[in-house]
């Protein structure tokens, strides 16, 4: 692979486009963010940038939390809109026909996202045109309807949607699953034909939800 060299920059893909809920009861607000994500497992940790100017901003740093809500397909002009317009000029929720219910703690939750991230901020990091907000992610409320009889949330059912280099794209098809590329090869060591029986037998509730340890 032959490669150019350039100037640092932002390009990276594909990233999230999320629409981020803040503010309060009597003055909640969406932008849509990319600069977005997952910064800890335990406890639970997420970050967004937010440049100063955006009123997302000042809303945030005057209740200290705000909302990740999952973009799905139906959200996608949604996500462009409050991409686009600022809450100072218009009011997006009521504009875009959308609706938010209050959280754990009080913050404004997305009612047509699949997935909310309820997030308490812990620190404000000054990085550049952004600041970075770094928050404890202290609920996450799921859609019933992705629920399946054992309470396993069926995210692929979404239709959610990523950002990649000015594109907003809908997720594909599976290519593997978390940790597949070491079950296959432990299948092969497979020589006990009692060994062999066992890894036949259907996994227990608990081994069918993977979780990710990352
Ligand atoms: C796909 C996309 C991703 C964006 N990501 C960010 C981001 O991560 N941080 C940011 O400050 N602005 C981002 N913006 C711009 C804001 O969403 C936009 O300025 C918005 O109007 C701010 O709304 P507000 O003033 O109501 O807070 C993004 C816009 C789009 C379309």
């Amino acid at each position: 692979m032959s490669k150019q060299m350039w100037k640092g920059s932002t390009l990276m893909a594909p990233v999230p486009v999320m629409l981020v809920t803040c503010g309060d009861f009597q003055q909640p607000n969406i932008m849509t963010a990319a600069w977005t994500g997952i910064v800890c497992s335990d406890p639970p940790m997420a970050y967004v940038s937010v440049r100063r100017e955006r009123l997302s901003h000042a809303l945030i740093s005057r209740t200290g939390t705000f909302a990740l809500n999952l973009t799905t397909k139906e959200l996608v002009k949604a996500a462009d809109f409050c991409g686009v317009k600022s809450g100072r000029e218009v009011d997006k929720i009521k504009h875009l026909g959308l609706s938010v219910s209050l959280g754990s703690i009080l913050c404004p939750l997305l009612d047509q996202s699949p997935v909310s991230l309820e997030c308490r901020v812990v620190k404000k990091l000054e990085l550049g045109v952004h600041d970075m907000f770094l928050a404890e992610i202290v609920a996450v409320h799921a859609e019933t309807d992705l629920l399946d009889e054992d309470g396993k949330l069926h995210l692929e059912r979404a239709g959610l949607i990523a950002y990649s280099h000015g594109d907003y794209v809908e997720l594909g098809k599976t290519l593997g699953t978390f940790g597949y590329s070491v079950r296959k090869k432990e299948r092969k060591k497979e020589e006990n034909p009692l060994r062999r029986a066992a890894a036949r037998r259907p996994l227990s509730k608990k081994r069918r939800t993977p979780k990710s340890g990352l």
